[in-house]
């Protein structure tokens, strides 16, 4: 990553969720403002539901970043909060200032994004702009995504990294030909860490406070967790603070605590998902690594009904990332829901 933005590349950084992007993200962030020539803002896009709220989010980003010097807000960025219509108001739960931008027209929206993007222009240092969860922009109004990409080259001196979950979409977003982004950026994958080097990582942790574990045990929590970094990280954290040796009825012991502990949360999914969505859900857990959700056997042993009924129902929960499709296989997203709905 570093050598795409010494380079003047953009990025896009996609992966499933909680393998690590945005830590990722926050940890080259460290690194490019201790080398003194970048700047660097985060943006969130996971809240917003169209072009309006995006120009807040990254309004807010920089007001984040150069907003709170001693000596108040600095002139630049005054002229720049009033130029796109923005406000600060105290947020009366938290006591700090917050940016509200009004915007309705999709006209305003290109100014706006055209004056913020003459701000970063004119900042000494090189800015790099961190956009997370980007695939929320196909939610957005038609035209939104191809606002943006004007934007973007707009102002080739901004260094941006796109970040998002949903790893088809950002895939298609920037690889289709009749895309506003097609071939504009340099796409990397952030893949699960080998078991190998994991297991290296792990056993050398425990063992600096004198706990043992064993290669099988690392074996397994990585398997009940599909390598994802959020899951590792929650049961070896829980496996250190709780024992001082470690087989692999332990891991099953407390990632079997940690279900139980979700089970309230994942119950409730039962409630907002349709029947048949519910039931096919519960049947692809149960089947990982399932490759065709259409095929005769596996509707007919899961009692799921029409196929028809199927393809809908696998549709919506790809929509909602419920579902996903990696490397050919359906796998229920959340891994820890996953192994949940098979005990069920
Ligand atoms: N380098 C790391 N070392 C240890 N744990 C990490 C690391 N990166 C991520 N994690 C763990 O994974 C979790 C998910 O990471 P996050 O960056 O939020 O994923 P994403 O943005 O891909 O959804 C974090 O909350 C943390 O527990
Ligand atoms: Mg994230």
């Amino acid at each position: 990553m570093i050598q795409h933005i010494k380079n003047d590349r953009n990025i896009v950084l996609y992966a499933w969720r909680r393998l690590g992007k945005t830590a990722l993200i926050h940890r080259l962030f460290e690194d490019l403002e201790g080398s003194n020539e970048f700047e660097t803002i985060y943006v969130d896009l996971l809240a917003t539901q169209n072009l309006g709220e995006s120009i807040q989010a990254i309004a807010s980003g920089i007001y984040e970043k150069f907003g709170k010097t001693s000596s108040g807000i600095g002139a630049a960025l005054h002229k720049l909060l009033a130029s796109i219509g923005a406000s600060l108001n105290f947020n009366p739960h938290t006591g700090f200032p917050e940016i509200s931008v009004n915007l309705r027209k999709p006209e305003k929206a290109t100014e706006s994004l055209h004056a913020l993007g003459v701000f970063l222009k004119s900042r000494k240092k090189r800015i790099v702009l961190a956009i997370d969860e980007f695939q929320q922009i196909s939610e957005y109004e038609p035209q939104a995504e191809a606002i943006f990409r004007t934007w973007v080259q707009e102002i080739p001196e901004v260094r941006f990294i796109f970040s998002g979950s949903h790893r088809s979409m950002m895939e298609a977003m920037f690889t289709e030909t009749r895309r506003p982004f097609y071939q504009s950026s340099q796409l990397e994958a952030l893949n699960p860490i080998d078991l190998v080097k994991y297991t290296d990582f792990i056993r050398d942790h425990f063992l600096k406070a004198k706990k043992e574990i064993t290669d099988s045990s690392i074996s397994k929590i990585y398997e009940l967790s599909r390598g994802q970094t959020y899951t590792i990280q929650l049961l070896c954290n829980r496996l250190y603070s709780t024992y001082q040796r470690i087989s692999e009825t332990e891991v099953s012991l407390i990632f079997q605590q940690i279900l139980d502990q979700q089970k309230v949360i994942y119950a409730n999914f039962q409630k907002i998902l349709t029947r048949t969505q519910w039931n096919v859900l519960k049947a692809i857990a149960k089947e990982e690594p399932l490759f065709n959700p259409f095929a005769k056997e596996f509707i007919a042993k899961h009692d799921l009904g029409a196929t028809s009924s199927v393809r809908t129902a696998i549709k919506a929960l790809e929509k909602q990332e419920m579902v996903i499709q990696d490397q050919g296989a359906y796998l229920v997203h959340d891994v820890q829901l996953a192994r949940w709905l098979t005990q069920i």
